[in-house]
């Protein structure tokens, strides 16, 4: 098995920003209870004339760039989302086609907060087993398609937007391995009843607002903690490595307290997560890059250091990645 390591990132977030105060006029909340019980203080919107394939091209290009990979070099595709443009094509090949990429492997995965954590465990083991060298890993989401704006408990929580990685075969370890899993048995308490199979869409489900994305926060919220500790544990254990290793963590950006519970639960400083809620709330996938982006153009990430993602989502979904920077 080769080795595999990120070549770039890139993100994209759309200009529109939507803060606090605007829900007060759309929903019986407060700029106050917005930022102490999430941190969130302003998310951003993407506007009509894009959809997830658009936000996710612009972040691939990001990443092509910083990567100094060109598009003829990438040999697959993979992206992650729970709001694809359609149904099918899936977002992946809308992607490829506006990249102007001929004859690769390019697919949806569907992994909701998890999904770029799976993407890059995915695209690790595509390139790890000799078939490819060099993949994008997007995760690009569109919230605002999917969220009711009449209900307060999870207007205020989304936002738009796309990160994306450039993956490829390395001498040295880069992504060093993955924890993924699932639990399929809670699926009901965070998910969109209604416009799928099982539920097509019709005037009831319209009426009854069923299309839109429903969650039970607080039985989400001690899950989200513990499964996201134990990713990390889980990791650590099988690489013999301390916390204490670990220069960096991006964790997924659903609530600021779920993240603050994370560092108490793995004995870490809050100082050791990167943390970007505060401007863009909970962008589903798109959170891990997008931050992990920030983090490296800020100059938070060096040659050699460790870092690791974490996320937990709907499915329900959890994971880490176990990253060495090679950049
Ligand atoms: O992306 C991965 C999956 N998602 C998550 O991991 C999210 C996990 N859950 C959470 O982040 C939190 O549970 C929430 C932010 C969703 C909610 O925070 P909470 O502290 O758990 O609040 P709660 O649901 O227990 O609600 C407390 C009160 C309720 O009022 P009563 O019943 O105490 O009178 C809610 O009706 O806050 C009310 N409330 C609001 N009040 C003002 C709920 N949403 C709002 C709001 N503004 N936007």
């Amino acid at each position: 098995m080769g080795d595999v390591t990120i070549a770039g990132t890139g993100s994209f977030l759309p200009s529109f920003v939507l803060n606090n105060s605007d829900f007060e006029m759309m929903v019986d909340t407060s700029d106050e209870w917005i930022v102490t019980r999430t941190g969130i203080k302003e998310r951003r919107i993407c506007p009509k004339n894009m959809a997830s394939s658009d936000m996710g091209v612009e972040a691939a290009k990001s990443a092509l760039k910083d990567s100094e990979v060109s598009p003829e070099n990438i040999d697959f595709i993979i992206c992650a989302t729970v709001s694809p443009d359609k149904f099918f094509p899936s977002t992946a090949c809308l992607i490829q086609a506006k990249l102007g990429i001929k004859d690769i492997p390019a697919f949806d995965i569907s992994a909701a907060c998890s999904g770029f954590i799976f993407g890059l465990e995915i695209a690790r083991n595509l390139i790890a087993g000799g078939g490819y060298k060099t993949g994008l890993v997007i995760a690009s989401e569109c919230m605002s398609r999917l969220t009711d704006y009449t209900d307060r408990s999870i207007c205020v929580l989304l936002g738009d937007g796309a990160g994306a990685a450039v993956v490829k075969a390395s001498e040295t370890p880069g992504i060093m391995g993955s924890y993924i899993s699932s639990d399929g048995s809670y699926g009901d308490i965070l998910n969109a009843p209604a416009g799928g199979s099982a539920r097509p869409a019709s005037f009831d489900t319209v009426e009854k607002r069923l299309h839109f994305m429903k969650m039970e926060g607080a039985a989400l919220f001690k899950i989200a903690i513990e499964t996201m500790c134990e990713a990390i544990n889980k990791l650590l254990k099988r690489f013999n490595m301390k916390k204490e290793d670990i220069s960096l963590i991006i964790p997924h950006q659903a609530n600021l307290r779920i993240i603050n519970g994370v560092a108490k639960g793995l004995g870490l400083p809050p100082e050791k997560f990167y943390v970007n809620i505060e401007k863009y709330g909970n962008m589903s996938a798109a959170c891990i890059p997008v931050a992990l982006d920030e983090a490296a153009k800020k100059g938070l990430i060096k040659k050699g250091d460790i870092i690791a993602t974490v996320a937990f989502g709907g499915g329900l979904t959890w994971g880490a990645n176990l990253i060495k920077w090679t950049k």
